[in-house]
């Protein structure tokens, strides 16, 4: 055998017994690389005579050809393995019985925010969201409540240790309000919203957990009175208990964003000494609600003789225990499966208003 015949059969079972793409390349560059020992043989031909071309050419040639298609072909055989192995190791066998697979339910607060949004879709309201880590700005300056405000202790606001150059830090948002602020910023009145979303304060008893969940609602438009408000709030409070005799009150009330400010309550009805909402037996306190501040209206850059609006706050799980009976809020928060199961939705409970929204 010639001596570049043995380099040939040398060089092509060493490629088809690599065992890995990194050993065909490092194959590679020896035999066909700017140093490779076929690319040295390649260039012998050209200090060849033309008969000595004639004659050596043709193996050095076909040494290179073969060598590339080794190459080829090894490449081909590792990156299908590559595929197959990878293919049969994300194998899910859809043939398992479904029955046997750990079931998983909707969230009571899941549920509420999904019927709620619903809810306020038919009354034309978009739903918006906005980031938990807030800064000061947004979560009060801009609300209407300055530095030195009381309100912001009011608040027991879990602070981030890192400081801005001004000495601020970033916050857990207390409300969704701060939603209230980006919204305006970014889309011009008239403004109809609700923003759903966790809030954090820090405070933890029987009723209060240091994360619980706000439907902030905003309106902003020309002439809107508060006539509007109470209007949208009974109306949405019928159709979140599915029951007709929901009414309510407003008990004038301070926030600094609002002006004038009222909380408002929903008619409770007590049966067989459970609270059921609606009818004439008691008051049960919802949430809060006013006319938007004039500062804050210009705070967002718009002309508060020309825009007013209403806005108004609710807690999420309260709404939920209300309407779904629970009695303790730290339950929502504690992950038991079995009351998961007991107060969960199953996943294709959709709200819808046709279909009644907490079916
Ligand atoms: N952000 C207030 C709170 O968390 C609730 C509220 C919202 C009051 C909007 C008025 C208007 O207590």
């Amino acid at each position: 055998m010639s001596e570049v015949e043995a380099l040939k059969s040398g060089l092509v079972a060493d490629i088809e017994s690599a065992d890995s793409l990194d050993a065909v390349e490092a194959l590679r560059v020896g035999a066909l690389g700017k140093q490779g020992v076929v690319t040295a043989l390649l260039k012998t031909l050209g200090g060849m005579s033309p008969d000595e071309r004639l004659e050596k050419g043709p193996p050095i040639q076909s040494l290179r050809e073969a060598v590339t298609d080794a190459i080829a072909t090894r490449k081909a055989a590792l990156e299908t393995a590559a595929l197959d192995a990878r293919l049969a190791s994300e194998r899910v066998d859809m043939t398992l019985p479904a029955a046997e697979a750990p079931q998983g339910s909707i969230h009571p607060v899941s549920q509420v925010m999904d019927e709620l949004a619903e809810i306020f879709a038919d009354l034309g309201f978009t739903v918006a969201t906005g980031p938990e880590i807030e800064d000061d700005w947004h979560n009060f300056t801009a609300l209407n409540i300055p530095e030195t405000h009381p309100a912001r202790a009011m608040h027991d606001t879990f602070y981030f240790p890192d400081k801005d150059a001004e000495g601020r830090s970033m916050l857990l948002r207390t409300h969704t309000s701060p939603v209230q602020i980006r919204e305006m910023l970014k889309h011009k009145p008239p403004i109809r919203l609700v923003a759903p979303g966790r809030v954090y304060r820090s405070d933890s008893d029987a009723t209060h957990t240091p994360m619980f969940h706000q439907i902030e609602g905003l309106v902003i438009d020309r002439d809107i009175h508060l006539g509007h408000l109470k209007w949208t709030l009974e109306t949405f409070l019928k159709a979140f208990f599915e029951r007709d005799d929901v009414t309510i009150r407003l008990r004038p009330s301070f926030f600094p964003f609002t002006e004038p400010s009222m909380e408002f309550d929903a008619s409770y009805s007590l049966v067989n000494g459970q609270r059921v909402m609606g009818g004439t037996d008691g008051w049960m306190e919802l949430g809060g609600s006013g006319m938007v501040h004039p500062n804050v209206i210009r705070n967002c850059g718009l002309d508060p003789a020309e825009w007013q609006g209403f806005a108004f706050g609710i807690g999420v799980d309260r709404l939920a225990m209300l309407k779904y009976g629970m009695n303790d809020l730290r339950a929502f928060f504690d992950g038991d499966l079995r009351w998961l199961k007991h107060y969960g939705f199953s996943a294709l409970d959709v709200p819808t208003l046709s279909g009644g929204v907490g079916a």
